[in-house]
């Protein structure tokens, strides 16, 4: 018995997903060009290797020309520097991505500032980043986009509602707390060393989590009728699994993500999404 009236929603990334890769697929089919993607993936870190295997799928379904460049963890700065500008100069890549984590020896923000703007898909770029921050339309970064384009599609309102993000870092949860204050929500930032996550999530109407940390997120620390998104990967006993606990989340929330299926395929859709917008606006058509 879920001892409340509303309908529960199972927010389907997935099939998101699929509806706007068919769409750019679609639009693609109208134009002469061939958006032309790039993924530079430093070293084998298992997790990151099955992240671009997705986005090369993604990217051969809606007919994009793909290209990784496979750089070993001994790279040095000036060689994937160098990696950047040949990309940056490449008339037939429209956008490219740098794979996180890079190695500790690396400095990924350094490094991100060299990609240049027009080609940043990821939004990472300070320039990129801080328009997001501003509200300008600009590339915003993949995660934080589809999880909002998904609460949007699900009618989710956020303007006013208090919203608890999870993680602070530089990939979902920054950007996201910015785009949600640019949403008029109320946003809660909590982090490792926030001194008691459960006084925050326990008030929030949503709870979006990033951390990577199993059944960090569970039900007795919710507000009934909340709705719960999980950004969270981790493996547990070689299984993919979120943050939340999700059998008995699912119990009480009014609405959660299932992982897998539900923010993964959305950050590989809104990729693609920005590698077109990117690719319009580089060739203008
Ligand atoms: N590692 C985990 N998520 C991401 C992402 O969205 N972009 C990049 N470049 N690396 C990641």
């Amino acid at each position: 018995m879920r001892g409340f009236s509303f309908p529960f929603m199972l927010l389907d990334g997935k099939k998101l997903s699929e509806k706007i890769l068919n769409s750019v697929k679609r639009k693609l089919a109208a134009k002469k060009v061939k958006p032309g993607l790039a993924v530079i993936l430093v070293g084998q870190h298992p997790a990151s290797v099955a992240y671009v295997r997705q986005k090369k799928l993604a990217a051969e379904k809606v007919g994009f020309i793909f290209r990784e460049v496979n750089l070993p963890s001994s790279v040095s700065e000036r060689r994937l520097l160098a990696e950047i500008e040949k990309l940056n100069r490449d008339r037939k890549i429209h956008g490219f991505i740098v794979q996180l984590p890079l190695p500790d020896k690396l400095d990924s923000r350094k490094i991100l500032e060299r990609i240049e703007p027009r080609k940043d898909v990821d939004g990472f770029h300070p320039l990129n980043f801080g328009r997001g921050f501003l509200g300008l339309p600009t590339l915003l970064p993949a995660t934080p986009a589809g999880i909002l384009r998904l609460l949007d599609a699900y009618k989710i309102p956020l303007k006013g509602k208090n919203i608890v993000v999870v993680g602070h870092s530089n990939i979902v949860g920054k950007p996201l707390a910015a785009l949600l204050i640019n949403r008029d929500a109320t946003v809660s930032v909590c982090h490792k060393f926030t001194k008691d996550l459960a006084e925050f999530t326990k008030k929030a109407d949503i709870v979006i989590s990033a951390t990577g940390v199993a059944k960090l997120i569970r039900a007795k620390n919710l507000k009934r009728g909340c709705t719960v998104i999980d950004a969270g990967c981790a493996k547990v006993g070689g299984k993919l699994v979120g943050d939340v606990d999700f059998a008995n989340v699912k119990k009480i929330a009014r609405a959660i993500t299932p992982v897998p299926g539900g923010v993964g395929p959305m950050t590989v859709a809104t990729l693609i999404e920005n590698t077109y917008l990117a690719a319009r606006n580089i060739n203008n058509f």
